[in-house]
């Protein structure tokens, strides 16, 4: 509210600063470390005035923060949920509190919508969808068994289901598509990297890779490496998101495509930030713009990727 109480508690700025509660994931990924830089800048530029808090990718953190932003009577929350259930509650304490929730990066599955004002951020399905069509294409007139392994985003995270979901449904058009197994990573390096080395002592056979973010198909390509393996020949990779470091990869080779995901959130989320708080009306849903990526398009692209 910008009515004289949250005035009053306000240190230091004017009566017209908007103090922003962020809730932060956490520091899991290139891409996550990029969308905080974003964030914080923008607010910066913006002159809001932002607290930000890491939940270090636990739900319950996020809800702590969220009752703490409520209790320090800031003007706005904003937050990327870790996962997609269980916020109705708190939201609902939100709202009571008059106080404009602004989704960013990953959605609730709340059924009452009401519960916040919009939701900006990625289409994960059509990043998923992206990923399969390439593989389509990729062994289009080939009638042999292809052997997908993937590396599951954060279990319940909207990346997560979106992404494999999107990826499921363009390759089970074709049965020689075959995911022979499939497991969390939690979007981090390390994770990546033990679960690909499982996979690699339990199946000699592997053809392909879907990483669902870049920094899990770094983590393989070093288990891949490891195995004696050439990442990119002897198993294709897919991943998402075109981090600088994946981008790199793939322009030497050893990821063969790559789905975009932006981190670049933080201007587009100030301003709606400023217009939720002054009440005037604002989309419900704002799509953030993302490309695809070949290794000669990596390449181009790198000298000017700004993370
Ligand atoms: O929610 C976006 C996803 O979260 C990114 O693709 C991944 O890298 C991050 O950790």
């Amino acid at each position: 509210g910008s009515g004289q109480d949250s005035g009053a508690s306000r240190q230091g700025g004017g009566s017209d600063q908007i103090t922003l509660g962020f809730s932060q994931v956490g520091a899991e990924s290139g891409w996550r470390t990029a969308n905080t830089k974003s964030v914080q800048d923008a607010a910066k530029e913006a002159g809001i005035d932002l607290k930000f808090s890491d939940a270090q990718q636990k739900q319950e953190n996020q809800i702590k923060a969220i009752r703490s932003f409520i209790q320090q009577k800031v003007d706005a929350i904003a937050f990327s949920p870790v996962v997609e259930s269980g916020w109705d509650t708190v939201l609902k304490e939100v709202k009571d509190a008059g106080i404009p929730v602004i989704l960013t990066d990953r959605a609730v599955d709340s059924a009452d919508t009401s519960l916040y004002k919009t939701f900006i951020g990625s289409d994960f399905v059509v990043e998923g969808t992206k990923s399969g069509e390439w593989l389509v294409k990729e062994y289009e007139g080939k009638p042999d068994p292809v052997n997908i392994v993937e590396l599951q985003g954060t279990t319940g995270s909207a990346p997560a289901n979106d992404r494999k979901k999107g990826f499921g449904d363009v390759i089970a058009a074709d049965p020689k598509f075959k995911i022979i197994a499939s497991q969390t990573g939690d979007f981090t390096r390390a994770k990546g990297k033990e679960v690909m080395e499982a996979f690699l002592k339990a199946h000699k056979d592997i053809d392909v890779l879907f990483a669902h973010n870049d920094d899990m198909g770094l983590g393989a390509i070093e288990a891949i490496e490891g195995a004696g393996l050439k990442p990119g020949t002897d198993i294709k990779i897919i991943t998402i998101d075109g981090v600088r470091d994946g981008m790199q990869a793939l322009a030497d080779g050893k990821i063969n495509f790559i789905a975009e995901c932006s981190p670049l959130l933080g201007p587009q989320l100030m301003d709606l930030v400023k217009k939720a708080v002054k009440g005037e009306q604002i989309p419900t849903r704002v799509l953030t713009e993302e490309t695809t990526f070949t290794p000669e398009q990596a390449k181009a692209a790198l000298p000017d990727r700004q993370y």
